[in-house]
């Protein structure tokens, strides 16, 4: 069963949300659909070819953005890194971060590796073709799209979902975390799923 976490922080968020049309229009949840989000994908990384099916044994905590993101991206790769750096050595093992870039034309593998090791090193960049993306993104609902900056260095933006996704160590959607979820909602999933008996 997929639970969204925190449903109470997210409703205490909505009117900040709207103060702001940017942010309300990029703070995109999932849109709704009949089949459940998840699933395995294959993309690419600079260690070569990136499989979920890989990590099996671990807890993923996935995320769609962008390295050029003025704001969202960043915020929640710290909120997960911030979650992570609480993790014991031991805990860490168990628990992968993977960001997906949208924005495999300006995101290099290099430009991937250098942005999400700043915020920590159990993240992993990942990308592929527009196809490929497209088809992971329809996977977990996420929606992403170009936006033109008229006046900006950068040329353009891309609006995206801003859901960190939690996948148990058997691969399975557990938890879909919304934007500003507070770290210790998702350090206490992670290790609620760490300790969570498999069977259960
Ligand atoms: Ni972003």
């Amino acid at each position: 069963m997929i639970r969204w976490i925190p449903l109470f922080f997210a409703l205490l968020l909505l009117p900040a949300l709207a103060a702001s049309d940017d942010a309300a229009r990029h703070d995109r949840a999932p849109e709704p659909r009949d089949e459940q989000p998840g699933g395995d994908f294959t993309l690419q990384s600079s260690r070569g070819e990136f499989a979920l099916k890989q990590f099996r044994g671990r807890v993923v905590l996935l995320y769609f953005g962008y390295t050029k993101c003025p704001d969202v991206c960043p915020t929640s790769l710290a909120v997960l890194a911030q979650a992570l750096g609480e993790l014991s050595d031991d805990d860490l093992k168990m628990v992968q971060g993977v960001f997906v870039s949208v924005d495999p034309d300006r995101d290099s593998f290099q430009v991937l590796d250098d942005y999400v090791s700043y915020f920590h090193p159990n993240l992993i960049g990942v990308t592929g073709t527009a196809a490929e993306l497209a088809e992971v993104a329809a996977l977990y609902g996420v929606e992403y799209g170009k936006v033109d900056l008229a006046d900006s260095a950068f040329g353009y933006a891309v609006d995206h979902t801003s859901t960190t996704y939690l996948i148990t160590p058997e691969g399975d959607l557990r938890f879909m975390f919304p934007h500003q979820t507070p770290s210790f909602v998702i350090l206490e999933a992670i290790r609620y799923v760490l300790t969570a008996d498999p069977s259960g």
